[in-house]
């Protein structure tokens, strides 16, 4: 038995993710968090939203709420969304804890003690308007390179060219309209990365399997020397972490937070102090601390291809920079975008489906299975309603459903509601328990690997073979000449049923509770012996014919579905 730490990218506070978001990072997570756990490994999966920023603060203004109560609902609906979808955290903390509040003043205060930090002064557009310095991408005016009406302070999205909003003519707020736009001078800290150039890359050596989509966007990153720019890690707002050291204002940081960049990860490891603080469990720095006993720890992160420049840098350059003991990531799952229907999903536009839309419509184990069997883990892939049905219709209804009632039902109706007693396994039974025991080994590697894709195929295998064999023994045929041999063949069915569910239960973790129950085998472990596994349920073991496992989707559901996402939600 190890232990394995796992953090899924700790999703913004400011609205509720679509689909392309929890496949990124929330739900491969969570798949192999349940899948260690069946493993018998002791797991500490956490997750948390990310609270601070700008987005944070005009959100909560365009819902008229002060921002602390906005977070605090908004935590609640994301809360409940994640327990819709069964993302089984040990813990679903915040950004905005006291615990992180600390915590981020304590790796701060560390970096200035180790001199990793220097201060810098700036000129930056201020807003009197609004009362506040305005991030560069909520400045807007005249493109000064091709005169596009809309460029963005960072960039023009006309002709792509990178802009300063010093450069922008008539500039704009894009909160209040102000054009009374001025440049003030103010401080900031800067983390300077660039002293940590040699350590980091020393680090990204020493890792080892990373996934190539994770270490390529290091490697360019370091090589570029881009990333490792010195930092802005203080912002003019009012929402955040304040600026503070040893319980006291930082000088010259009056008024002055954290950069909600520097803050968040910071929060994976302050999420274990809150886990504790909620009485869920008793010792975080075992998880955290190399010197407390997370040396045996193997910590694996889960997020899109976004994130990892951040992950790979910016945080373990706050963690080396801190020159203390804690937990460093060990392997970085990234993830490519996946896009909707022939575009991207758009947050702004509200195009796609969003978590609680698509649990409106069908429970999550249906969402569940489709994203993670077609999970961007090599390129984008697309969700579009076509291949969602026919997946849906194929795997769940027709091979795994059709499998489970075709059983029991066959059973209940020769043999009544218990596993049937009397004949012997042949060659056919053996076949079949061979190739459910090859799989199912294929199955853990790939589980074990995180190769998402393959397992589901794999697992998809298994059920299929159930199937076929269930076609080519035709036990209610074989009943009318040989019932001896037909109650072998359903013996090892209903035995099948219950070993699916457990193998299932990652990825479709309510419809193999429904398997387990109906097969009255509570027993959720990993079957390590495949072969003992198939004859677990012995002659006379009772049982119960579940409900429908899936309903098939239909082509006007399909149809109705797919005009209802196509934009704007109101
Ligand atoms: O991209 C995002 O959704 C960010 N909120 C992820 C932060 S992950 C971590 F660093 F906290
Ligand atoms: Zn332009």
């Amino acid at each position: 038995m190890a232990r394995h730490l796992i953090t899924s990218a700790i999703p913004y506070i400011n609205g509720i993710k679509h689909l392309g978001n929890l496949v990124g990072s929330q739900l491969p997570a969570d798949l192999y968090a349940r899948y260690l756990r069946t493993r018998g490994h002791e797991v500490l999966f956490l997750c948390a939203t990310d609270e601070h920023g700008t987005p944070a603060e005009i959100a909560a203004k365009k819902a008229g709420k002060p921002v602390a109560e906005y977070c605090a609902e908004m935590h609640e609906v994301q809360a409940k969304l994640a327990e819709g979808f069964r993302l089984s955290f040990d813990h679903f903390g915040r950004s905005s804890s006291p615990q992180n509040h600390a915590l981020t003043q304590h790796f701060a205060a560390r970096l200035d003690d180790e001199g990793l930090i220097r201060e810098v002064s700036e000129t930056q557009m201020y807003s009197p308007t609004d009362g506040r310095f305005l991030p560069d991408r909520y400045i807007e005016g005249t493109c000064p390179n091709c005169g596009f009406d809309s460029a963005r302070g960072d960039q023009c999205d006309n002709c792509t060219k990178q802009l300063d909003p010093a450069d922008l003519i008539n500039p704009h707020s894009t909160i209040s309209g102000a054009t009374d736009l001025e440049m003030r001078e103010t401080k900031h800290l800067y983390l300077r990365q660039s002293a940590m150039k040699d350590r980091l890359e020393e680090w990204i050596d020493t890792r080892e399997g990373w996934p190539v989509l994770t270490t390529s966007i290091a490697k360019k990153w370091l090589g570029d020397g881009d990333g490792l720019q010195d930092r802005g890690i203080t912002r003019d707002l009012d929402w955040g972490v304040p600026v503070m050291k040893d319980g006291a204002p930082w000088p010259g940081m009056e008024g002055k937070v954290f950069y909600v960049w520097f803050d968040a990860p910071i929060e994976y490891i302050a999420c274990g102090a809150e886990w504790v603080e909620a009485g869920k469990g008793d010792d975080w720095e075992r998880w955290w601390r190399t010197d407390k006993g997370a040396d045996d720890v193997t910590y694996t992160q889960f997020m899109g291809k976004d994130n990892v420049p951040f992950h790979t840098l910016s945080f373990p350059a706050t963690i080396l920079g801190s020159n203390e003991p804690w937990k460093l990531v060990d392997y970085i799952k990234s993830f490519n975008y996946l896009n909707y229907d022939g575009g991207q999903f758009s947050t702004s536009r509200g195009r796609g489906v969003f978590m609680d839309q698509a649990l409106e419509i069908l429970p999550a184990d249906y969402w569940r299975w489709w994203l993670l069997s077609r999970a961007p883990e090599t390129s984008d892939s697309e969700f579009t309603w076509e291949a969602f049905q026919t997946d849906v219709n194929k795997d769940l209804a027709d091979v795994l459903g059709n499998f489970v009632s075709r059983i029991t039902k066959f059973c209940r109706s020769k043999f009544g509601e218990a596993v049937p007693e009397g004949g012997a396994p042949g060659d056919r039974e053996a076949a079949l328990v061979e190739e459910i025991t090859r799989r199912t080994a294929a199955y853990a590697g790939h589980m074990d690997r995180i190769e998402i894709r393959r397992a589901a195929a794999e697992l998809r295998a298994i059920w299929a073979a159930g199937n076929e064999y269930l076609q080519a023994a035709a036990p209610w045929t074989t009943f009318k000449t040989d019932p001896e041999s037909a109650a072998a063949q359903v013996r090892l069915g209903l035995n099948l049923i219950a070993l699916y569910a457990r193998l299932s239960a990652p990825f479709i973790p309510d419809a193999a509770a429904a398997m387990l129950a109906a097969m009255n085998a509570p027993d959720t472990d990993w079957p390590d012996d495949v072969p003992a596994a198939l004859a677990a349920l012995p002659a006379g073991h009772a049982f119960t014919v579940p409900d429908n496992l899936f309903t098939k989707i239909t082509d006007d559901q399909r149809a109705e579905w797919a005009e209802r996402f196509a934009g704007v939600r109101d």
